[in-house]
């Protein structure tokens, strides 16, 4: 962590560049939020529908009301109780935002990454960094610098490298702006978590009048390697058939043992986030031809862990 590396990172962003940045969660690819023609960049070079919005990302001494439109009192309560975190709260969108960030909606993004890097560019820009997760549009999200290197090459001027990420998994949103908190993306910051702080208001059941999460699409965070999910009982006859098949196939299993042909994640959540997204690039640099990865616990606190999957294999 340098700070010539900042000052650079400063620069480049004021430019109206990309700048690569280390969060908690996942790297971000970052622009100046403010700046409409920065965060084009975004998008072509994610390969990113436009109408896709991006969470921004702000300094911890920044006022929510120099951002959104309204800010209901959950809203406060929450960005108390989770700021700096792994938490992006959905509010309406202030008139200094432009819509190219938020897809074209009048809601938009908003959370305070908790990593030093982050923070200390966030600091010394002074302003918002509009970043979505640093992969090419449907792939996996980046959890090291050599990830983000691996997705973009040179197209990225900087990617400042603070070590692989913490959790692992991409932020918990929660919408805010319609009423009652609905979550959109489970993530490390579990229901039970927010109900902790909004009493009985949390979660209920996204419904129609939801708004959309248009980044939320079936099919994401998806290896190349065609992959299925399957249940710890029905793996062995699974692989067999396949095997028999002639087909190579890789595992990505629950445990401390690694099979042959394939990798073992702890049977601990937050272990098990902080190892995905790296395992599963592995799994997809070795070649196979089908991965077999095996259905975690149902339990709530593998939640955000099972959406990642299902979709890594819909
Ligand atoms: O952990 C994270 O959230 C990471 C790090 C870099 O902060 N970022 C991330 O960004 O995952 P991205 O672009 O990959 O995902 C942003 C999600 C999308 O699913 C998008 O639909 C949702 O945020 N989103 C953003 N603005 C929204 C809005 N106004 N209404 C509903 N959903 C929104
Ligand atoms: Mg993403």
């Amino acid at each position: 962590m340098t700070d010539a590396g900042i000052a650079k990172a400063v620069e480049l962003l004021r430019a109206g560049e990309l700048v690569a940045l280390p969060t908690e969660t996942v790297y971000g690819l970052g622009a100046d939020a403010l700046n409409p023609a920065a965060v084009a960049r975004i998008f072509a070079l994610k390969g990113r529908p436009t109408d896709h919005p991006l969470i921004i990302h702000l300094p911890p001494e920044a006022r929510l009301d120099d951002w959104a439109a309204e800010v209901p009192p959950a809203a406060r309560d929450l960005a108390a109780a989770f700021w700096p975190g792994p938490l992006t709260l959905i509010l309406a969108r202030g008139p200094r935002v432009p819509t190219a960030v938020t897809g074209g909606q009048d809601t938009m993004a908003l959370r305070v990454p908790d990593h030093p890097l982050a923070l200390a560019l966030l600091r010394a820009f002074g302003s918002g960094i509009a970043a979505p997760s640093a992969n090419r549009y449907g792939h996996i999200s980046p959890t090291t610098a050599a990830h983000v290197q691996a997705e973009f090459g040179d197209a990225v001027p900087l990617i400042l490298d603070g070590g692989p990420c913490r959790v692992g998994i991409e932020s918990t949103i929660v919408d805010l702006s319609r009423g009652a908190p609905v979550v959109l993306r489970p993530g490390a910051i579990t229901e039970r978590d927010l109900r902790r702080v909004l009493g009985d208001t949390g979660e209920r059941p996204a419904d129609g009048a939801a708004p959309r999460a248009p980044g939320l699409v079936k099919r994401h965070y998806a290896p190349r390697t065609p992959a299925e999910l399957v249940d710890s009982a029905a793996l062995p006859a699974r692989l067999a058939e396949l095997t028999r098949g002639g087909r190579r196939v890789g595992l990505l299993v629950l445990g401390t043992a690694p099979p042959t042909h394939g990798i073992a994640l702890p049977a601990d959540p937050a272990a098990y986030g902080r190892g995905l997204y790296a395992a599963l690039r592995e799994l997809d640099r070795r070649g196979y031809a089908v991965l077999l990865i095996e259905t975690p616990p149902g339990d709530a606190a593998w939640r955000a862990i099972t959406d990642r999957l299902r979709r890594a294999v819909a």
